[in-house]
């Protein structure tokens, strides 16, 4: 299965960790249907660790739990269908998943079958407990191959956090996204984090593969497994953290908890010219425009329409001044005769027609995303 755009949708590990059921499963799927977040494009919901039995079952099939899902995986994956959303489910290349329960180490192609007699069509698949003697690249490909081959059209997330640099092989293995960093927390260091390391391998994103920058954290506001209540990104923190994720063309898989959030949060989880710039048909990988010490960074990215989307991430510590001249990197000079017409998505205005250069300054950890449209001078 190819994809052209990268994946949208809700996790559970962010917020819930282990404290998953079949009850929250369906008010997430009722409240992602309920609240419009499927109409923004957020059509998988994925259930992530801690779900099996710790045994599999006499035919060597993962079982899960029955005191968190009752009616069993199937049952719950057809209400999911029912709302119109796509249904994800979570294992390891390794002996173990991460939290301890079974992995599909040697159990690949039994495993796919059980996902696809369910009716999953999603699967995160981990790297912890991965024997050392074991290449990580033969376990994805032998999972890719089990899941092409299951009778069901099931996409591979693979989640080996960039290790033993994933974006060199990943492609290889059928995966069609791939977690190019460690796991993300709900605070600005980590976000910060996450971006620094998308310098050296954001050329490696691209259609049918996508550079997957983790789950979000926008909007859990403290609460929940990766979040800190005493340190946790602020409104402003969290639209540079999805401006990011959506400039890059990461996957876009909601952390916070979706029954209970603010006006605030949902402005930004469903910004659709937002979302529109993660989505682009075209979808190009942005490049680096201008940098400053501190990551002070502007990053441009080509839209399909002919459009260009300036990035600019302020993740330094102090206000900074960017010159946006648009003979840099993009190649308009005099000799063009054309000006550039600037839109702020996030502000929802028009700043005007420039030529040459635009001048903006951007607060510490804040961000702008600009819209540009060519017109002749
Ligand atoms: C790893 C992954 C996380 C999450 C947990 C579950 O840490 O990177 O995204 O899936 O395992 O245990």
């Amino acid at each position: 299965m190819y994809l052209t755009r990268p994946p949208m949708g809700f996790n559970t590990w962010n917020t819930f960790a282990d404290n998953i059921s079949d009850q929250l499963v369906r008010e997430i799927a009722d409240r992602m249907v309920s609240d419009g977040y499927l109409e923004c494009g957020y059509n998988y919901l994925v259930i992530d660790d801690c779900w099996s039995l710790h045994t599999r079952d006499e035919q060597g099939r993962l079982q899960s739990d029955p005191e968190k899902f009752p009616y069993g995986i199937k049952a719950l994956a057809d209400y999911v269908h029912s709302k119109g959303l796509k249904f994800g489910m979570y294992s390891c290349v390794g002996n173990y998943t991460c939290a301890g329960f079974p992995g599909s180490y040697e159990y690949e192609f039994i495993d796919a079958k059980t996902l696809a007699e369910w009716g999953v069509d999603y699967l995160k698949l981990d790297y912890c407990y991965k024997p050392q003697t074991e290449d990580g690249a033969r376990l994805y490909r032998r999972m890719g191959l089990a899941l092409a081959n299951c009778g069901r059209d099931i996409v591979l997330s693979a989640c080996s956090w960039g290790a033993d640099e994933t974006h060199k092989w990943i492609k290889s293995t059928g995966a069609q996204l791939f977690r190019s960093t460690g796991d993300i927390f709900d605070n600005f260091g980590s976000i910060r984090e996450i971006y620094n390391i998308q310098k050296n391998i954001y050329q490696y994103n691209g259609q049918g593969c996508f550079n997957d920058m983790d789950m979000l954290v926008v909007g859990m506001n403290g609460e929940g497994h990766v979040a800190n209540r005493d340190n946790f990104c602020t409104l402003e923190e969290y639209r540079t953290h999805f401006s990011i994720w959506a400039l890059f063309g990461s996957p876009l898989m909601i952390g916070s908890d979706i029954r209970s959030q603010t006006d605030a949060t949902k402005a930004i989880l469903q910004n659709k010219a937002v979302i529109a710039i993660n989505q682009d048909p075209a979808y190009r990988q942005p490049y680096l425009f201008m940098s400053k010490p501190g990551n002070a960074d502007v990053w441009v990215r080509h839209m399909d329409n002919g459009d260009l989307v300036f990035g600019i991430f302020n993740m330094s510590e102090n206000t900074e001044m960017f010159p946006l001249s648009f003979t840099d990197h993009i190649g308009l000079n005099r000799t063009c005769g054309v000006s550039l017409k600037l839109f702020d998505v996030w502000d929802m205005k028009s700043l005007g027609t420039f030529k040459d250069i635009y001048v903006t300054h951007v607060e510490p950890h804040s961000s702008k995303l600009i819209r540009a449209r060519i017109c002749e001078d």
